[in-house]
C-alpha cells in the first residue's frame, strides 16, 4: 500500500493530481498538506473530500514538527511536492514569501524525509520516493531557436524561477550528499481546469466572458510551451512509478505558442460558443498591450526526448483539444471562479474543516 504525502494539494496542479493518483491507485492511503493560501482552493477537492483513503491537513511546509509528525504518523514513503507560491508577478511585487516556502519550506521537507527515511529502520529507502516538483523556468530565457534539455545549465532570471532552482539543487543535493531517493520533474506552463485567475489563459478567460480588457505585455510574442494539466499529472506519476532516482526529466508539451496566439485563441473560442459581446464587437477588440513585465522570459521551450525514450510518457492532449476542454471548463465552472475571486471558498474551508 502506498502512503503519499502530498503538500500543496489544493492548488492547481496539486489537485489535479490528487484526483489523477486516486483514480489511479486503489491500495493508498493520501495525505494532502497545504497552507490554503489565496492559491489554495479545498473546493477543488470537493469531489473527493469523502474518499476513506484521502486526508486533508491544513498545514505549512515550513512547519517541521508538523511533517515530522506526519511522516510518523502516517509512515509516509512518497512525497510529491507541489506547494510553492508559484505566481512570476507576485514573486517581483513581493519576493520573501517565495524565498520562505519555495526554499525554506523544501529545505523542511527534504529533512523530514531524511530523518524518516534514513535514520530510522521502519521503511527501507528501496521503497521511499521524494517527487519533486519543478519548472523549467530555472533554465532562463531561450532565444528563437534552441530547446532546454536537463544539462542546460540553470540560469533563472525572476525570484520565483530563482527559488525553484534553489530548491532542485536542494533536492539534488540530498540525492547525492545523504542518498535520499528524489527524482526532479521540470515541466513548461500547464493550463486546464481549477487554474487560478491570475495566471495567463484562465485570466484571459475570465476577463473576456465579462467583457474587461485583456492585458498582454509587452508585445506579446512571448513563448510558452503549454501543456494540459492532466499530462503533467501523467509524467509525474510515470516518474514515480518507473523514474530513475536522483535523476531530473523535462516534461513539456511541443506546443509552443505566443502569449497573442494564446489570447486571440482563447478569443475566438468564445466568441463562437457564446455569441459576441453584447456591444456586436468581438472579443479581440478588448485586447489591450500593455507595460511588460520586468526580465520578462522571451522564450522557454522544452526537449522532452528523455522522459519519452526512457519512461515512454509523452503529452496526450493536443492543444487544440486542450483548450477547448479548458474554456468549456470554465463555461461550465462560473461559481468556481467567482468563489476563487472573492474568496468565498476560504468562508467554505473554515465551515468544512474548522481551524485545525
Ligand atoms: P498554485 O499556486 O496553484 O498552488 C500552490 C499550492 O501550494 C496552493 O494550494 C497553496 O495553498 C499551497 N502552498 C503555498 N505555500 C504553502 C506552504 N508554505 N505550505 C503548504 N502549502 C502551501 O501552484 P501550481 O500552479 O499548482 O504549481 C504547483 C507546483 O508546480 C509548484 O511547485 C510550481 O512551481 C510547479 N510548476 C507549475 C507550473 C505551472 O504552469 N503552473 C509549471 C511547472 C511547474
Ligand atoms: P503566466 O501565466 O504568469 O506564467 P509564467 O510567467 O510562469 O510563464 O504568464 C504566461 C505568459 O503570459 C508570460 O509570458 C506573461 C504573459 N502574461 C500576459 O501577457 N498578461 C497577463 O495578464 C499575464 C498574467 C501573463
Amino acid at each position: 500500500m502506498k502512503r503519499i504525502l502530498v503538500t500543496g494539494g489544493c492548488g492547481f496542479i496539486g489537485s489535479n493530481f490528487v484526483r489523477h493518483f486516486l483514480n489511479s491507485v486503489d491500495d493508498c492511503r493520501l495525505i494532502n498538506l497545504d497552507k490554503l493560501t489565496y492559491a489554495g482552493n479545498p473546493e477543488n477537492l470537493r469531489d473527493i473530500e469523502k474518499d476513506p483513503r484521502y486526508r486533508f491537513v491544513k498545514g505549512d511546509i515550513c512547519d517541521s514538527s508538523l511533517i515530522e509528525a506526519l511522516f510518523d504518523e502516517e509512515q509516509i514513503d512518497t512525497v510529491v511536492h507541489f506547494a510553492a507560491e508559484s505566481h512570476v508577478d507576485r514573486s517581483i511585487s513581493g519576493p520573501s514569501e517565495f524565498i520562505r516556502t519555495n526554499i525554506n519550506g523544501t529545505f523542511m521537507l527534504l529533512e523530514a524525509a531524511r530523518k524518516a527515511w534514513l535514520s530510522t529502520s521502519h521503511l527501507s529507502p528501496l521503497h521511499a520516493r521524494f517527487l519533486h516538483v519543478s519548472t523549467d523556468e530555472v533554465y532562463g530565457s531561450l532565444g528563437e531557436t534552441g530547446l532546454f534539455c536537463e544539462t542546460t545549465p540553470f540560469d533563472p532570471r525572476s525570484p520565483y524561477s530563482a527559488s525553484k532552482a534553489s530548491s532542485d539543487h536542494l533536492v539534488s543535493s540530498y540525492f547525492h550528499t545523504y542518498g535520499l531517493p528524489t527524482l526532479i520533474t521540470n515541466c513548461s506552463n500547464n493550463y486546464g481546469p481549477y487554474h487560478f485567475p491570475e495566471k495567463l489563459i484562465p485570466l484571459i478567460i475570465n476577463n473576456a466572458l465579462n467583457g474587461k480588457e485583456l492585458p498582454v505585455y509587452g508585445d506579446g510574442k512571448n513563448v510558452r510551451d503549454w501543456l494540459y494539466v492532466v499530462d503533467h499529472c501523467a509524467a509525474i506519476m510515470t516518474a514515480l512509478q518507473h523514474g530513475k532516482l536522483g535523476e531530473t526529466y523535462n516534461v513539456g508539451g511541443n506546443n509552443e505558442k505566443q502569449n497573442i496566439e494564446i489570447v486571440t485563441t482563447v478569443c475566438d473560442l468564445l466568441d463562437e460558443k457564446v455569441g459576441l459581446l453584447p456591444s456586436g464587437d468581438a472579443r479581440q477588440n478588448l485586447i489591450r498591450y500593455v507595460t511588460d513585465r520586468p526580465g520578462h522570459d522571451r522564450r522557454y521551450a522544452i526537449d522532452a526526448s528523455k522522459i519519452k525514450d526512457e519512461l515512454d510518457w509523452e503529452p496526450s492532449v493536443t492543444f487544440e483539444e486542450g483548450i477547448r476542454l479548458t474554456v468549456d471548463w470554465y463555461l461550465e465552472n462560473p461559481e468556481w471562479i467567482s468563489s476563487v475571486l472573492d474568496g468565498s471558498y476560504q468562508e467554505y474551508y473554515e465551515t468544512m474543516y474548522g481551524n485545525r
